[in-house]
């Protein structure tokens, strides 16, 4: 489904280079589970923006379904990302003008479907992630565990083809943890959905298909 190859990233900071990720080369297949893992630093977050579109490679191609995503334009970038991609970002980007339910309604808001089915699949993922009981609430007044449940529901709700999630549990606790991820899998598992998550905790990628680890600007 996905296959990076060659991929460099560099920075640029007062007119230095800084090479965050060399030669990087990574396949994800369909269904298949990808923990990345890594210090602080090592290009994670960096090498998922690349994955969205989010920002541009410096050389390599992100090829999806054989599709070169470094070479589409915003338009079509936004187009790939509306019907392929669930994203969980590390810092969660909710809409705080908008309610729980509103945030999980939105990425199915240009899907061909009618109001009470977006309605009732966005009720079903909250239920599942336990947050529905702040359905109407303001996502500015959650707590951060709360605002992470949120942001996975907005990602799990429209069935993508590949979840990105940038350490998705990282607010949680060991509980809230454990659900989570097992909803994240099984979901992934029931929809056919490709997972590439980002996560420290070493019990969790025990229950991944592949496991990296970023380096030094290097997948091994
Ligand atoms: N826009 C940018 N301009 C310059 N440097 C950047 C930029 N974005 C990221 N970096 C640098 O790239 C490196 C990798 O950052 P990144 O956010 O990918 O790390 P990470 O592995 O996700 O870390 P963490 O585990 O702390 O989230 C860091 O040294 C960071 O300072
Ligand atoms: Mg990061």
């Amino acid at each position: 489904m996905l296959d990076i190859s060659n991929l460099s990233k560099s920075f640029f900071v007062s007119n230095h280079e800084i090479s965050v990720l060399s030669n990087i080369n990574l396949a994800i297949n369909n269904n298949e589970t990808v923990a990345l893992k890594g210090p602080s630093g090592s290009g994670k977050t960096t090498l998922l923006n690349l994955i969205t579109g989010i920002d541009q490679v410096s050389s390599g191609k992100i090829l999806f379904e054989n599709h070169d995503i470094t070479l589409m334009d915003q338009a079509n970038l936004s187009k790939f990302r509306r019907d392929n991609l669930g994203i969980v970002f590390q810092f969660f980007n909710l809409i705080n003008d908008l309610s729980v339910f509103e945030n999980v309604m939105l990425p199915l808001a240009l899907m061909n479907l009618n109001l009470t089915k977006r309605a009732e699949l966005a009720q079903t993922v909250l239920k599942s992630l336990n947050i529905h009981h702040k359905a109407n609430v303001r996502t500015n007044l959650l707590s951060g565990g709360e605002s992470q449940r949120v942001a996975i529901a907005r990602a799990l709700v429209t069935k993508p083809r590949l979840i990105v999630a940038d350490e998705p549990t990282g607010n949680l606790d060991k509980n809230n943890t454990d659900t989570t991820i097992d909803l994240l899998l099984d979901s992934c598992k029931s929809n056919q959905t490709s997972l590439i998550m980002v996560s420290h905790d070493e019990t969790l990628m025990r229950r991944f298909d592949k496991v990296y680890e970023l380096n030094s600007g290097k997948l091994i």
